[in-house]
């Protein structure tokens, strides 16, 4: 068992913990004509498991929770929080214990809060610390120092917190807690389940009820968390409300693995000529799945087998077969329910029969990387035919060549266009893919067993 904040360096955790590659500092180079089968296990869910690590944080009592994401993302939520007095333990198996502080109960940090490449952990924690009675200062990776931030400044702001942030509202950001809080009526201005999360989540410790309206739906983690910690949620016609004081209380919960690295997957699958798959234990929760919706539109025969319900959140195996995918036009009601997989079904369009047009995707520019701009690059690098707009693009379906893409340091970007090189001309290879590591430990080894010809090259 390790206790976080005094674990191995990172090179080391990784052999200690997964007993896998550790896809750090490397590119990737595949060859064409992997087909993929069998049976592919993905890591735990990254949303989940950062809002488990911060309700049990904030709860009475201790929390077991299993199939946590080990990912870089995650762990460095799991040591800020370590920082301003959790305990944590994760032991081998994605086992993990927590001693909860209640809402009250952290201490002051002893140091800056480095949240590298996580925008959800820097995000969601901003928000809690705004409600506590000390400062904190946060910051983050080159990419996270790149995010915007005024969408979680301004409410916490309204709510009585004093924030300072670099020029432009990007972090480092200084928070000057305050509690409590004052409760709001808060109209998000862009659908962003980051934002909902962080208004909730300081709701907690402030006077009253507090109130989100969102734009569109977003994930509702967050929301089926605080109840299944005992914290009453009301949603009802697109507005979630919490009440400030609730208490919550430790408890034992499984992770369900994650639909977004499933995806890459479910597409790589797809477009693989004889390939078929199946996926166990994978989180379906609608708010999730716009991408299943969209591959279905495109002719995609995908089985949800199985389906259950895991603490709180719908959980199914999945199975896929290749088959020849259109071209579609994305409905724009299903963009925010799939806002983390446009970089793997850019591939699917590439791959498909005609066009597909994405537009209202202008949030994939403030991602971890411009992911419209990689995307596109990465496409053109590829052969591929795209056009790009300031909310979107056109893909026209076609043949990958082989040839090098720039991940742009982003994790998806970098497994997306791996499996484009199972179905290129000729290799391909996908340079700076060490952030793998952030939301898909071990990608490179699920992925080989699965049958893609990928290896990994120091960079
Ligand atoms: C996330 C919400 C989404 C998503 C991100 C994770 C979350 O971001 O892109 O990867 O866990 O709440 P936004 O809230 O910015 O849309």
């Amino acid at each position: 068992m390790s206790t976080l904040g005094k674990r191995e360096p990172r090179s080391k955790r990784g052999r200690l913990f997964k007993g896998t590659t550790i896809d750090v500092g490397m590119n990737f180079l595949v060859t064409p004509g992997g087909a993929l089968h069998g049976e592919v296990e993905v890591p735990g869910d990254k949303s989940i498991s950062h809002r488990a690590l911060i309700l049990s944080a904030l709860a009475e009592g201790p929390s077991e929770v299993t199939g946590l994401l080990e990912g870089d993302d995650v762990l460095a939520t799991a040591r800020a929080l370590g920082r301003v007095g959790v305990k944590i333990d994760i032991t081998e198996g994605e086992r993990c214990r927590v001693q909860g502080l209640g809402l009250t109960g952290l201490t002051p940090p002893t140091a800056t809060l480095d949240f590298g490449n996580s925008g959800t952990g820097f995000r969601l924690l901003s928000a809690v610390l705004a409600g506590q009675p000390f400062s904190s200062t946060l910051t983050g990776d080159h990419s996270l120092r790149k995010r915007p931030m005024t969408r979680i400044i301004d409410p916490l702001t309204l709510m009585g917190a004093t924030i300072n942030s670099g020029k432009g509202g990007y972090p480092p950001l200084n928070i000057f807690g305050r509690y409590p809080l004052s409760s709001i009526e808060y109209e998000l201005p862009i659908a962003s389940a980051q934002t909902k999360s962080a208004v909730l989540l300081a709701g907690l410790n402030a006077n009253g009820v507090t109130r989100v309206r969102e734009p569109a739906q977003t994930r509702d983690h967050t929301e089926n968390m605080l109840i299944g910690f005992g914290c009453p949620v009301e949603v009802s016609d697109g507005v979630i409300s919490v009440c400030g004081g609730a208490r919550l209380s430790g408890r034992m919960f499984s992770i369900p693995r994650d639909f977004s690295s499933a995806a890459f997957f479910l597409v790589g699958a797809l477009i693989g000529p004889e390939s078929e798959l199946t996926l166990p234990g994978v989180g379906v929760n609608p708010t999730r799945t716009g991408a299943l919706d969209i591959l279905r539109l495109m002719g995609a025969d995908i089985q949800i087998m199985n389906h259950r319900n895991v603490a709180g959140e719908p959980v199914a195996d999945l199975k896929v077969v290749a088959c020849r995918l259109k071209g579609v036009d994305v409905p724009s009601a299903l963009v925010a329910l799939a806002i983390d997989e446009f970089p793997v079904l850019a591939i699917a369009a590439a791959c498909a029969d005609g066009k597909t047009s994405i537009t209202g995707v202008r949030e994939l520019r403030v991602k971890e990387s411009d992911r419209i701009r990689s995307i596109v690059d990465g496409l053109r690098a590829l052969a591929i035919d795209v056009e790009e707009y300031s909310d979107g693009m056109t893909i026209t379906g076609g043949r990958f060549s082989g040839g090098k893409v720039d991940s742009c340091g982003d994790h998806r970007i970098a497994m997306a266009f791996a499996l484009a090189g199972s179905v290129s001309r000729g290799p391909v290879r996908v340079m700076d893919c060490g952030l793998v590591q952030t939301s898909f430990p071990g990608f490179s080894d699920v992925a080989r067993k699965a049958g893609l010809r990928l290896e990994v090259e120091s960079s």
